[in-house]
């Protein structure tokens, strides 16, 4: 069931595109919403792929790649990273992964990461799951959230929630001018989140593992 989008994916190298249908959900909300830690549970009991955009930054960063650095100084001030490079990172994921169903996490995370990738690959996503939180919930579970990310202090989170508000807001307003997103109480117990959004996975499913 549900739309999947027959998707020209080019590869990094900018050669011409292979075809492959994908369905893409993006997961959307503030940064300690919950994303990742639901994007687990979805991986385990729906067979999809999770990119998380942030992660795939940080594994830039550690790769020594030669925007390592750029990355790493951004990701301290809370700031987006240029599309390109978030792109290009999550294009590579899609190919080698070889699944055709993917949760993005984190991305896009502003107008222009949505436009680029819109017009890069052509994926139009399923649907958008929006993890709506308080910013005081979040920033408690940042602050003991103990995974030693250099942007899990105070001063980088205040930005980032600043980040969040003027450029990441309107993403998640634009898709649901589209009818796209799907709002989650991101507030409630991990088990009570899952409950709500295994609702939304399960009609998409063939097969629940
Ligand atoms: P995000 O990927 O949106 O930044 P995470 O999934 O990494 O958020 O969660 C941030 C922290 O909050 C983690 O330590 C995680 O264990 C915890 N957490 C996630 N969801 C909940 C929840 N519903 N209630 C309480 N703590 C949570
Ligand atoms: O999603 P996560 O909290 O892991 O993102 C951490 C940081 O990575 C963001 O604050 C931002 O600096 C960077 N990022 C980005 N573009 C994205 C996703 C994350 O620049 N689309
Ligand atoms: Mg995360």
């Amino acid at each position: 069931m549900g739309t999947v989008v027959d998707a020209a994916i080019k590869d990094a190298n900018g050669s011409l595109p292979s075809h492959k249908k994908v369905t893409v959900v993006f997961v959307l909300g503030g940064p300690g919403s919950g994303k990742g830690t639901q994007c687990a549970n979805i991986v385990e009991h729906f067979g999809y792929t999770h990119l998380s955009a942030g992660d795939l930054l940080r594994a830039e960063i550690k790769s020594g790649s030669e925007n390592g650095t750029m990355i790493q100084n951004m990701i301290k001030e809370g700031k987006i990273v240029p599309s390109e490079v978030t792109i290009r990172l999550l294009q590579r994921a899609i190919q080698e992964s070889g699944n055709d169903k993917f949760l993005i996490d984190g991305f896009p995370r502003n107008e222009e990461n949505r436009a680029a990738f819109e017009s890069v690959t052509g994926i139009v996503p399923e649907f958008v799951l929006f993890f709506d939180c308080s910013e005081e919930e979040m920033e408690r579970r940042l602050l003991s959230r103990n995974q030693g990310r250099e942007d899990d202090n105070i001063d980088t989170i205040r930005k980032r929630f600043k980040v969040f508000l003027e450029s990441s807001l309107p993403v998640i307003d634009y898709y649901d001018s589209k009818g796209k997103v799907r709002k989650i109480d991101a507030t409630k117990p991990i088990e009570e989140v899952f409950e709500t959004v295994k609702a939304l996975f399960t009609p998409l499913s063939d097969k629940v593992i």
